[in-house]
Parts: structure tokens; sequence; C-alpha cells
């Protein structure tokens, strides 16, 4: 029986994640360590609960203290690290929490895992693992063409993604240094449910049935390569299961589209299912550009296909689907 430590667990990506490996795996235990902040949603949890191998803690990473004592507590042969402040808005507008999360919680969580895996003898373990997950907006802005690799150079270019960059090259460091066994993943943007609401899929589907403008940044021009979460929690698995020691794993699924089509997308399904005399597209309005918004992220997923097999299974239209039923049953309920 294993014991994992999830940081973050209460946030979209993470939530579906122990879901995921919980109803996988019935030979391990997840702790999950959340600070509940506003992109907390505790309901993401209802499913695991009641679940025997499930257990959360309300707490901060950047609380050395508290990890040192659930670390003692319960001698974690993992972490899967989400936990991080994760919208680009509130790092443009106030850094100073991406700063505290995202890179000195992460050097804690680094700090406590050496204590326990490398340093301390009685309880030194190579095998435990620490798998940091983070995004491709380190890599900063593609032009029309090319794609992100694990060996395009760093360029992060807002505080949230320089926050990213920094704890990346803090994993890095602890594994070139103290050989911690460290899997860093880059991901795309993701989508699929219990996403928070300030983000662009749920933000188009609660203005839509408000009646209310559904803004879209600049021209709408900007591209993104959108992962469906539940294909982004197979490949944490994979890579927290049989990554390599100290390498990264970029993960994306080849679904480029604007983000004004992705609007016209989730429109279209809303004109498809609801009843409605225009359709919801009218709504879809022009706003001021994001600062410094990068153009296009798009990803070559060659390396975690080649070595470990994923490939995205979900049909993007189908989840994009599925995606748009789950925020209409949150929205009119
Ligand atoms: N959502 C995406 O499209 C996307 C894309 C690429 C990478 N990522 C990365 O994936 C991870 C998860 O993203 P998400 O979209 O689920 O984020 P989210 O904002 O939905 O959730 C983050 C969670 O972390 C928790 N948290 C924040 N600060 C904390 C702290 N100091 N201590 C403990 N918990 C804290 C929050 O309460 C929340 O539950 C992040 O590291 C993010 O950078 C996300």
């Amino acid at each position: 029986m294993q014991t994992i430590l999830v940081t973050g667990g209460a946030g979209f990506i993470g939530s579906n994640f122990i879901a995921y490996y919980l109803a996988k795996n019935n030979n391990c235990t997840i702790v999950n360590l959340d600070k509940l902040t506003y992109a907390a949603d505790i309901k993401n949890l209802r499913e695991v609960d009641n679940n025997a191998s499930y257990k959360f803690i309300h707490g901060d990473i950047c609380d050395k203290q508290l990890l040192i004592n659930i670390f003692k507590e319960y001698k974690f042969k993992g972490i899967i690290h989400f936990a991080a402040e994760s919208h680009v808005d509130n790092s443009i507008e106030n850094p100073s929490e991406f700063i505290n999360t995202n890179i000195v919680g992460t050097h804690n969580l680094l700090e406590v895992a050496k204590l326990f895996w490398i340093d301390n003898p009685e309880t030194s373990n190579k095998q435990n693992r620490f798998l940091h997950v983070s995004t491709d907006e380190v890599y900063g802005s593609l032009k029309e063409t090319g794609f992100f690799t694990e060996n395009t150079p760093y360029a992060p270019n807002s505080p949230y993604s320089a926050s990213k960059a920094a704890s990346d090259f803090l994993v890095r460091s602890y594994h070139h240094t103290f050989r911690l066994n460290v899997v860093t993943t880059n991901c795309s943007n993701n989508f699929g449910p219990k996403q928070h609401d300030e983000k662009l899929i749920p933000t188009v589907i609660r203005k839509a049935l408000n009646n209310e403008k559904i803004p879209i940044y600049g021209t709408g021009k900007n591209v993104r390569d959108w992962l469906y979460v539940e294909d982004h929690c197979k490949a944490i698995d994979l890579v927290y299961q049989n990554g390599k020691s100290g390498e990264t794993y970029i993960i994306g699924a080849n679904n480029e589209y604007t983000n004004l089509k992705i609007a016209d997308m989730v429109c279209e399904i809303l004109d498809a299912n609801l009843t409605k005399e225009e359709s919801y597209k009218k709504q879809i309005s022009f706003v001021e550009d994001r600062l410094g918004h990068d153009f296009r992220y798009a990803i070559d997923a060659t390396k975690i296909k080649n070595e470990l097999g994923w490939k995205p299974m979900q049909n993007f239209k189908e989840s994009l689907e599925k995606t748009v039923f789950w925020y209409l049953n949150k929205y009119r309920n």
C-alpha cells in the first residue's frame, strides 16, 4: 500500500486526477493538501469524499513545518504537485501570490522531500518520486508555425509563466544536485469538468446563459492546443509510473484552435441543445487584449508517445460536448 501526497487536489486538474487515480488503483492512499484558495472547490471531490483511501488536509505548501509534520505522519512514497496560482490575468494584477505559492511553495516541497527521501538515513528511499506539474507557457509564444518540444528554450512572458519556469528550474536542480527522483510535465491548455468559472470555456457558457456579452480578448486569434483533462490525467499517471528520473515530458493533443473558434464551437453546442431565437454567437464581444498576450502555443508530444506509449484517447468534439453539458448542469442547478 502506497501513500501519495497530491497538492492542489481541490482545483481543476488535481480533483480530476484524484478521482481518476483512485478509480484505477486499489493499492494506494491519496492525501490531498490544499489551501482552498478562491480557485478550489471542495465539491470537486464529492465522488471520493467517502473513499477510505482518500484524505483531505487543509493547508498551505508555503507552511514548511506543516509539510514536515505530514511527511512524518504519512511516510509518502510520492508527490504529485499541482498546487499553484494558475490564472495569468491574476498574475498581471497581483504577482506576489504567484511567487509565494509557485516558487516558495514548490521549493518547500522539494526541501522536505529531500529531507525525508535523501538526507535522513531512516526514511531515505531513492525510489520515492516527485512529479511536478507545469505548463507549456514556460516556453513563451510561437508564431503561426512550429511546435514546442522538451528542448525549446524557456522564454516565459507573464508573471505566471515566469513563476512556473522558476519552479521547473528548482525541480531540475534538486535532481541534478541532490539526485532527488523528479519528473516534470509541461502541458497545454486543459479543458473539461470542474474548471474554475474564470477560465475561457466556463466563461463562455455562463455569459451565454446569463444573456450577457461573451468577452473574447483582442481579435480572438490567439491559438491554444486544447487537451482534455482526462487525457492529461492518464499522461501524468504514465509519467509518474514510468517516466525517466530527471526528465521532462511535454503533453498536448494536437487540438489547435483560436479562442474565437472555441467560443463559436461552444455556442454551436448551446444552440443545438437549448431553445433561443438567435444564435448564442451573437453575444460574442471583443474586449481589450490581455497585456503581453502570447499568440500561440502548440506541442510536439512525440517523446511521451514514443517513450511511454501515451496518446490522447478522447475525440475533441465529443469531449467539448461532454464539457459543455457538465457546465450546463452546474449553472442551471
Ligand atoms: N489548467 C490548465 O490548463 C493548465 C495548463 C498547464 C499547466 N497547468 C498546471 O497544472 C496545475 C493545476 O492547474 P489547475 O488548472 O488545476 O489549477 P487550479 O487553479 O484550478 O487549482 C489550483 C489548486 O491549488 C490550490 N493551491 C493554491 N495555492 C496553494 C498553496 N499555497 N498551498 C496548497 N494549495 C494551494 C488551490 O486551492 C487550488 O485547489 C498547476 O500547477 C498549473 O500551473 C494547468
